[in-house]
């Protein structure tokens, strides 16, 4: 089963590089560790995620937009409370001068090696035959704190580097920001950070947009935007890199309202994932227990990866943590009065954090399909599909002359040219027509339209959908309306 989904996954990798959606960054020179670039298709990809949450979250009254720099004071960082608490405890091999954040370490554990380590912690521990399931819940009892976990580690694991034992450091914090200058001098005072997360370029400019727009709470501030984190683990292909995407939303509420609102957005936040296409069964909640040093609650939307459940989207109850410390550093007021009651108030606030990185790669799983399809001949092949929302997938159409003569290549050319004012579409006259359809089903295009000897003589074309490679015959001059129909956009 593990094997199949590594297969899966590495399948995935693989035709996104040959099709180009993703690049490993610097490749020519080895590639940059946690670093990915977007190819022709994953640009249009990302630019249709990032459109469709902006969509979503700022085509209605109570939401507005800014995009902040990604250089801030760097007190911002003070008051947000990512100096102090923004770190990861990491142990670094004495042997061979690698360094691992301890909980990785840990996540890492093979169950034989969990269950070694339970039976030297506790002797009369999972005595006789054992279940892994037993074997988990074991070490989880007695591995869960951080003390528990850096005991562990200096004690009882090896370096998975240079496979000696005993050869950990003492745990030191890490802190996870990138650390840069400001003007010629390289000292202290001209310290800045890449922002780590795009969250506080909302906090900051709370009330210039409230002013700027008059917006009364409840109301909310929504940002797309590059964010960047030191992580030392970059692992899983786009799931944790050190240069990402954010698309968050911070909505102000009155105090002893956050409950409804979080409730509230909890629902809309996994509507937005199913309506894109995914189906329930690939997503699940997951509460945290452990909460972030700003939070009252918190969710997680988990997307099921190839390689196990994984967080695509956090909802937060901040409370007033943030506007209430940025008053603290900066001393300006950031109240809100609200006029009807004559009460001026800090708000509380609720967060949705989507990264756009890491749930683009999630849309590439759950449309990423290997399936048999019949042949022209009467036989099966493999097809691979990208079964992506046509609101997603990088091209809504490809325009298939039939063959390269007859007038049929000048059709569809003008066809092509009248869509593309509208719509990314692509035309191809290259290869038997299946080999062409198997080309645009791999890379998610919804529609192949096909221009034949049947157009020459009353101006239809045929339709073939991606997904039932089912085909129908429409008017050529109804191909516009039929796309604007099934995958949007404006005419
Ligand atoms: N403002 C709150 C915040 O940043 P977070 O849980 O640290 O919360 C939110 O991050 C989302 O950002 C995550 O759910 C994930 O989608 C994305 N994200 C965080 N770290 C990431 C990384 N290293 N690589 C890719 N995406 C990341």
């Amino acid at each position: 089963m593990a094997n199949k989904q590594q297969d899966a996954m590495a399948s995935l990798v693989s035709l996104c590089k040959r099709r180009g959606f993703i690049f490993q960054s610097s490749e020519i020179y080895g590639g940059l560790n946690g670093c990915w670039d977007y190819g022709p298709l994953g640009v249009e990809l990302l630019n249709n995620l990032k459109q469709a949450w902006w969509r979503a979250m700022t085509l209605r009254e109570d939401v507005e937009g800014v995009d902040a720099s990604i250089l801030m004071h760097p007190k911002v960082w003070e008051a947000s409370g990512h100096v102090a608490n923004f770190t990861d405890p990491m142990v670094d091999c004495k042997q061979c001068k690698s360094r691992f954040r301890i909980d990785v370490l840990i996540e890492d554990l093979s169950i034989k090696k969990k269950k070694k380590i339970v039976r030297a912690l506790d002797e009369t521990a999972l005595q006789g035959q054992v279940r892994d399931e037993q074997v988990i819940e074991e070490f989880d009892k007695r591995v869960s704190t951080e003390e528990q976990m850096e005991s562990v580690v200096t004690t009882l694991v090896s370096c998975p580097q240079c496979g000696n034992n005993g050869t950990f450091t003492d745990a030191k914090q890490f802190n996870l920001m990138f650390k840069t200058f400001v003007g010629p001098v390289e000292d202290s005072s001209a310290v800045v950070y890449l922002r780590p997360e795009t969250a506080q370029g909302i906090f900051v400019n709370f009330l210039n947009v409230q002013n700027s727009t008059r917006q009364k709470v409840p109301f909310g501030i929504a940002q797309i935007g590059k964010a960047f984190r030191n992580e030392i683990n970059t692992k899983n292909f786009l799931f944790r890199t050190r240069e990402f995407e954010q698309m968050e939303m911070q909505y102000f509420v009155r105090p002893g309202k956050e409950d409804e609102w979080f409730e509230y957005w909890r629902e809309q936040r996994m509507q937005w994932f199913i309506d894109l296409g995914m189906s329930k069964d690939q997503l699940q909640w997951h509460k945290h227990d452990k909460l972030a040093h700003y939070a009252k609650d918190a969710y997680d939307i988990e997307f099921k990866f190839p390689f196990g459940w994984g967080e695509v989207e956090g909802i937060h109850s901040r409370t007033d943590f943030d506007l209430g410390n940025h008053e603290k550093f900066s001393g300006k007021g950031l109240k809100y009065f609200d006029d009807q009651t004559k009460e001026k108030y800090v708000p509380y606030v609720i967060e949705t954090s989507i990264g756009a990185s890491r749930s683009l790669m999630a849309f590439l799983c759950a449309s990423h399909c290997e399936e048999m399809a019949p042949t022209a001949d009467g036989g099966e092949e493999k097809r691979t599909v990208m079964k992506f929302h046509p609101a997603l997938a990088p091209q809504k159409a490809a325009i298939l002359p039939l063959v390269n003569r007859d007038g049929m290549p000048e059709i569809a050319q003008s066809l092509t040219k009248d869509l593309q004012k509208h719509y990314r579409v692509f035309y191809d006259t290259t290869g038997a027509i299946g080999r062409r359809y198997r080309r645009q089903d791999e890379i998610g295009t919804p529609f192949c339209i096909t221009i034949d000897s049947e157009t020459l003589s009353d101006q239809t074309v045929t339709v073939r959908d991606r997904d039932t490679m089912n085909q129908e015959r429409i008017a050529l001059d109804a191909v516009k309306q039929f796309l604007f129909e099934k995958v949007g956009g404006s005419l």
